[in-house]
């Protein structure tokens, strides 16, 4: 695992942004496997700024996103689908029908998951999967528990999940309870995978994440398995893990 430490978020969006704009001028038509949250919003940006001067060119890039909640209509300005077109899809040159996220709207699990899966093998499988961290180590939706969910799955939300995403709900009971997501094998199967964690508020779990043991208590613990990691992580997400880290 190669860990790198920014200063602060601007410096740690800023770097991990780096690292994706190095996949696509390396390989133009790459899949990039892409996250929702806080935390990927300064990489969206920064990737939008190169965009429009003129440095970057997604036309024949393809995207597949991690998770989507389960019942939420793409309308919804709380779906991930919302999300990827406002903060990032519309902002760029990439075609519309090259971004694929899972279908939130298709109550069918089985249908919505194995759409999904076909959807990434057809596109012959994530170059760069970029991810966040959550509060309880998960990754995607991938929620603590007794074993590794392999392939994309429909998860109940943690109570913990709940609460963290409340913050773009009216309301906690607005929060869906259940979510698909790709499972720990799709995401393990990608050739790169680039974590990103900003703020003390996620020192803990970095530091159990990428340095304790791994478990499925601790689903990001995983990613100490996969042979090419890098975790870009600022100075506040870092300070209770106990390596020396390259600046
Ligand atoms: C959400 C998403 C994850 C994301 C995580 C952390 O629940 N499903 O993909 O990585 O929470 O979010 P944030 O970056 O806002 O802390």
């Amino acid at each position: 695992m190669i860990i790198i430490k920014a200063k602060d978020y601007q410096d740690m969006s800023r770097k991990a942004a780096n690292m994706i704009s190095a996949q696509i001028i390396m390989k133009p038509d790459c899949v990039l496997g892409l996250a929702t949250g806080s935390t990927p919003l300064g990489i969206y940006s920064q990737l939008t700024d190169w965009f429009r001067k003129g440095d970057l060119d997604f036309a024949k890039v393809s995207t597949v996103n991690l998770d989507e909640y389960r019942g939420l209509p793409r309308e919804s300005k709380q779906s991930y689908y919302y999300f990827m077109h406002e903060n990032f899809f519309r902002h760029i040159n990439i075609r519309k029908d090259s971004t694929i996220i899972p279908n939130g709207r298709d109550m069918n699990i089985s249908s919505a998951c194995e759409a999904h899966e076909q959807a990434i093998q057809s596109l012959g499988g994530v170059d760069l999967q970029l991810l966040g961290l959550g509060y309880n180590g998960h990754i995607g939706f991938n929620e603590p528990g007794e074993a590794f969910e392999k392939e994309t799955h429909c998860v109940d939300l943690t109570p913990c999940t709940i609460d963290a995403n409340a913050r773009f709900f009216a309301s906690r009971e607005d929060v869906p309870t259940q979510a698909y997501t790709m499972g720990i094998k799709s995401i393990m199967q990608a050739g790169k995978i680039l974590i990103a964690v900003s703020g003390e508020d996620k020192a803990e779990i970095t530091a159990r994440a990428f340095w304790g043991p791994v478990t499925p208590k601790v689903p990001a613990s995983i990613l100490q398995m996969h042979p090419d990691v890098t975790l870009i992580a600022d100075e506040a997400a870092l300070s209770l893990s106990p390596v020396t880290v390259k600046q």
